[in-house]
């Protein structure tokens, strides 16, 4: 589908949390890793159509730090379709100029998973085009803590410590923060997804699964985006 956006007011980087996948897969009686390779295919579906709208930044949530409760067997399955990604996908991806940023703790992730995650964004460093984070092994507390651990670090007087520095030490340095979050599955939180760079969002939730999720609905939610007044506390 081309994109029929306006591109005015277009949001620079949106956030997803692509929930569901277990509950889609429920319904239809199949096991939840079922889901979770439908919800692979329906990331790429999400990506291209980002690429196409002319977004600069997503940045999507495939795995966090509370994930490893799981199922060792969901664990694995989850990291396989995480390698499988990398490997099958990274030569679409770079032709259509996409760089890949894996954020989260990488040195907590299985070597198998890590280097194929470290090769991706080697192979798309010098991409221009949109900018694709994929959150693995993520936690926005723990990206805060290891931020606030490097400063103080550095030697940083307190009274010197600005936002701007803690920004610069999140995963997300040198990108503007999310100006849209969209949640599938019909849950209405964070779950510990990129809070500090979410501080002004807008935020859309939506009961659709993952796997279900079109392009169309995604398109939507641009536009409702497009809509909305941004005050940041003002009143204007
Ligand atoms: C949440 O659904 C989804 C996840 C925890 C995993 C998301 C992963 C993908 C969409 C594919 C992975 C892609 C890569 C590159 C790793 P859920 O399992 O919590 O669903 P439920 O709430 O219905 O149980």
């Amino acid at each position: 589908m081309t994109s029929q956006l306006n591109k005015d007011n277009l949001p620079e980087h949106i956030a997803i949390i692509m929930d569901g996948n277990g509950r889609w897969a429920k319904a239809k009686n199949r096991p939840r890793l079922f889901g979770h390779n439908a919800g692979m295919k329906t990331m790429k579906k999400i990506v291209r159509a980002s690429s196409d709208a002319g977004i600069k930044i997503i940045t999507m949530y495939a795995f966090s730090t509370e994930n490893w409760k799981r199922s060792p067997e969901e664990v694995d399955g989850l990291m396989n379709i995480a390698v499988e990604y990398f490997h099958k996908e990274v030569g679409e991806l770079h032709q259509n100029n996409v760089k890949i940023n894996v954020i989260g703790d990488l040195d907590g992730l299985g070597k198998k998973v890590r280097e194929a995650a470290v090769k991706a964004m080697a192979t798309t460093a010098e991409n221009t085009g949109l900018v694709l984070n994929i959150a693995l092994n993520y936690g926005g507390r723990a990206e805060i803590l290891q931020a606030v651990k490097l400063l103080i670090a550095q030697g940083i007087a307190p009274e010197a410590l600005t936002e701007a520095q803690i920004s610069e030490h999140l995963y997300t340095k040198n990108q503007p923060d999310p100006d849209l979050l969209i949640r599938t599955g019909g849950e209405s939180r964070l779950s510990n997804f990129m809070l500090w760079q979410m501080a002004y969002s807008e935020f859309i939730f939506t009961d659709i699964y993952w796997p279900d999720f079109e392009v169309a609905s995604y398109y939507q939610m641009i536009e409702n985006y497009q809509r909305r007044n941004r005050r940041y506390g003002s009143t204007e």
